[in-house]
């Protein structure tokens, strides 16, 4: 069969995998390819088992898969092919050098950029699909314009909007797409191509056009204000802790406000996933980097205040756990950085963890999909570590549950029987305030909240 264009993805990850499947899907008529050095995560997309789990996607990769949808390590060959070139590849916050903690690592994507090259033989559109930090692109430009075979290649940014566990529904019916380009003729003609595949599904208001640097600035900003309203309701919910304030009625309430609005105000034990902290850290870094101290400490704070969070769940456990957990077995009720998702990245439940470990706790870890990436989180420092599908096993003989993911798994669970196999007096910590906290303390839990009173018997 003969498709109208050949669309290509580099990176076949929690960004490439769900967003060129849902291309694939609206647009029957362009072959779609994912390429990814990693031979295993490209048979798993291969497989009935694929690498990430996402709800919808499995239905969407097998309408598609072995038609227009098509899954390999042959980047050369893909590369060659493509006329359109979505670079998806990790870029995480450098662990060395300049920026160390801060900054973006951008090795992969200049690998990439010269990869590109050296596979390509005639003009391609590049489109930035990895968060970058603002004026990435320039120095992409930079290296792929020093091609000496007379390429042009016209760069793109097309940054991803879409949250984990809701990704599909997302692509597919998203509250924007934004793309930026080079306000040159050649560069809006770029950016109309890539308009013209989101057209497929989604109206033209829904589709923004600006310049690259917004473009790339947008995402990181979103993601910013996103974070800073979960920081914000957390440092709240620590003062309800002390008062009789009650935080879900005070995010209720302030929410109301349609100037608000409800959404990103749940309190809880902190913020996780691969964004947030990331896209945070590097607005900080490029603030400073530009002397806006001011602006740089005003961001970095809600990076800090999640750090407290997280800090602050587990030094009340122990507090109140007689100020002692050593030797005690704890039940960890999710370790997913969110509900709907195996991702761990950034996982509040990391930091909770490590730090029980620290106190010599035992620690039982349930989740209902995110085991296999525990395993390789806490990999070298798990010996007091199990893993356990079954959430009944993992509180059975333990004196605590820390709850630390929203999973819906959690809200319908026997907890008579499981309040029954614990140690006494049972604890539970609840992070996401997602239980029923009236019934467990009558079945005879003592119920730490986030904030709002703690139920306890004694
Ligand atoms: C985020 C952005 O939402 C998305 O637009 C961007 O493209 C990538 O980063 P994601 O990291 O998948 O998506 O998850 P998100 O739903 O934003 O949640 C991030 C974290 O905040 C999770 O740990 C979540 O549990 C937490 N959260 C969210 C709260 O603690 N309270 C809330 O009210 C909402
Ligand atoms: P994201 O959440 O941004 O999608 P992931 O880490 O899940 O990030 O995915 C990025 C993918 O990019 C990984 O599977 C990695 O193997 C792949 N990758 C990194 N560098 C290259 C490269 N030069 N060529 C092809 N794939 C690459």
């Amino acid at each position: 069969m003969k498709f109208e264009k050949n669309i290509l993805c580099i990176g076949a990850g929690y960004v490439g995998g769900p967003t060129m499947s849902v291309i694939a899907l609206k647009c029957p008529e362009y072959k779609v390819t994912v390429v990814d050095i990693n031979k295993d995560r490209i048979n798993q997309w291969n497989s009935d088992n694929l690498p990430i789990y996402e709800p919808g996607l499995d239905e969407v990769v097998n309408s598609c898969r072995g038609k227009n949808l098509f899954f390999t390590t042959d980047v050369a060959n893909g590369i060659k092919e493509a006329d359109i070139i979505f670079v998806s590849v990790n870029t995480p916050t450098k662990t060395f050098g300049e920026g160390a903690g801060m900054a973006s690592d951008l090795q992969y994507w200049e690998k990439t950029a010269h990869e590109i090259i050296e596979h390509s033989d005639r003009d391609k559109i590049i489109v930035e699909k990895s968060t970058l930090p603002v004026r990435t692109a320039e120095a992409l430009d930079k290296i792929l314009s020093s091609n000496e075979k007379g390429i042009n290649f016209e760069i793109v940014s097309n940054p991803e909007f879409l949250a984990e566990g809701t990704a599909i529904k997302d692509l597919i019916d998203g509250d924007r797409v934004l793309i930026g380009s080079h306000n040159t003729e050649a560069g809006l003609k770029a950016a109309k191509a890539i308009s013209n595949i989101y057209a497929h599904w989604m109206t033209d208001e829904k589709i923004l056009t600006t310049n690259l640097w917004s473009s790339e600035l947008t995402k990181l900003v979103a993601n910013a204000f996103l974070a800073q309203r979960i920081s914000s309701v957390n440092s709240i919910s620590a003062l309800c802790e002390k008062t009789d304030a009650d935080i879900s009625e005070i995010s209720y309430a302030v929410g109301k406000d349609s100037r608000i609005g409800s959404k990103f105000l749940n309190a809880s034990v902190g913020f996780g996933g691969s964004c947030f902290r990331k896209d945070i850290l590097n607005l900080v870094y490029i603030a400073r980097s530009y002397g806006l101290i001011e602006v740089a400490d005003y961001w970095e704070m809600v990076i800090k205040m999640n750090e407290y969070q997280e800090t602050r769940f587990v030094n009340k456990m122990v507090k109140e756990m007689f100020n002692t957990v050593a030797d005690k077995k704890i039940a960890v009720f999710g370790f997913a950085f969110k509900a709907n998702t195996g991702d761990t990245r950034e996982s509040p439940a990391i930091v909770i963890i490590k730090k029980l470990l620290e106190e010599r706790a035992n620690i039982a870890i349930t989740d209902p999909k995110a085991l296999k990436n525990a395993r390789l989180d806490l990999e070298g420092i798990d010996q007091n570590v199990s893993y356990e599908p079954d959430p009944y096993k993992a509180a059975d003989g333990s004196s605590a549950i820390a709850l630390a993911t929203e999973w819906d798994e959690f809200k319908d669970l026997d907890y008579k029987r499981i309040y029954d196999s614990m140690k006494k007096p049972a604890f539970i910590f609840d992070g996401r305030n997602i239980l029923n906290h009236k019934e467990l303390f009558d079945i005879g839990f003592n119920v730490y909240p986030i904030g709002k009173a703690s139920l306890t018997h004694f």
